[in-house]
């Protein structure tokens, strides 16, 4: 039984392994279309989603599989004062996988040590969403055709953004791969993330607050909302909720075949007159997040 926590918690043969998979799924849906029957996921989300939800949802009910779902941590016995413990053991008596987003970092972590099926952490707080990770990985093998060589932008919120960390984790395994790290000073790279991933990997990197001045390199530009929620103080949100915003004008210089990311949701930083571009890809990437999810489940119930 395996549960998945951190991204690292897949090696290089298995993010393959479920790519291709993903890409078999895309091409043939059918074929998967019963391998989950009388399987349960469990959905277990103490913070806002759309997207990682549903897709985990859709993916089970695609694989014929059924679905539990707990919306809100109001709505569930934590707000009796049950233990994220106890839940995850509750849980595996009804369902055959748990896929769970908390607010507290390392809440996957203890439910996945305490439950007797595989959990897989959807998000937890500012530090790791390794299936965003997979969604993102499966939108860059499909675009650019490979992981290695790439010159990868961030922009936004490298601090608080979980899916940046998990993301950066990831693409430090392969070769060729260049960071260009975009934030205003007060939302930079965590240390930690230099510290354990980038410079173990020897891969360079560059911290910039300038995205225009960075656009010409960059394969692959990955924006990020400013999260909000993270914030001590509203007025620290306000200040720097707008310090990048991309618009048509500022991908002038960008290379063409630049592909442009975003795990969504979009609040202000891609002006929707980008979505038109022929290189954005974040609608893409948020369908692609589905089947690599369908890809995930098939490997974590055994499922051949
Ligand atoms: C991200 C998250 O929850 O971290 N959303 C998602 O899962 N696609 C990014 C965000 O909320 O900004």
């Amino acid at each position: 039984m395996r549960s998945i926590i951190d991204i690292l918690d897949l090696s290089v043969e298995e993010l393959d392994e479920l790519v291709a998979k993903a890409q078999d799924i895309m091409k043939d849906p059918q074929k998967y279309a019963h391998k989950c029957e009388g399987k349960k996921l469990a959905t277990m989300f103490y913070e806002p989603s759309t997207r990682t939800r549903l897709s985990f949802e859709a993916a089970m009910y695609e694989l014929g599989g059924n679905v539990l779902s707990v919306a809100s941590a109001a709505s569930s016995s934590a707000a009796k004062g049950e233990s994220v413990a106890d839940t995850a053991r509750m849980i595996s008596c009804y369902a055959d996988i748990l896929a769970m987003r908390h607010p507290k970092e390392g809440a996957p972590l203890v439910a996945a040590m305490n439950a007797s099926i595989p959990v897989v952490n959807a998000g937890d707080g500012g530090h790791n969403h390794p299936t965003q990770t997979l969604a993102d990985l499966l939108t860059i093998h499909c675009e650019k055709g490979r992981f290695t060589d790439l010159t990868i932008g961030l922009c936004g919120d490298l601090k608080f953004g979980r899916t940046v960390h998990s993301l950066i984790a990831a693409m430090c395994r392969y070769t060729g791969v260049k960071f260009v790290l975009i934030a205003p000073e007060e939302l930079k790279l965590p240390s930690y993330v230099k510290t354990q991933h980038i410079l173990p990997s020897g891969h360079a990197f560059v911290e910039t607050t300038d995205l225009e001045a960075v656009m010409p390199q960059l394969d692959v530009l990955y924006m990020t909302r400013v999260q909000k929620e993270r914030f001590f103080n509203e007025e620290d949100y306000l200040r720097l909720k707008d310090s990048y915003i991309l618009t048509p004008e500022k991908l002038k210089p960008a290379k063409q075949d630049l592909i442009i990311m975003h795990p969504l949701p979009r609040v202000n930083e891609i002006s929707v007159a980008v979505d038109q571009d022929p290189r954005a890809c974040y609608f893409k990437q948020a369908l692609y997040g589905k089947f690599m999810r369908e890809a995930l489940i098939l490997k974590l119930l055994e499922v051949d």
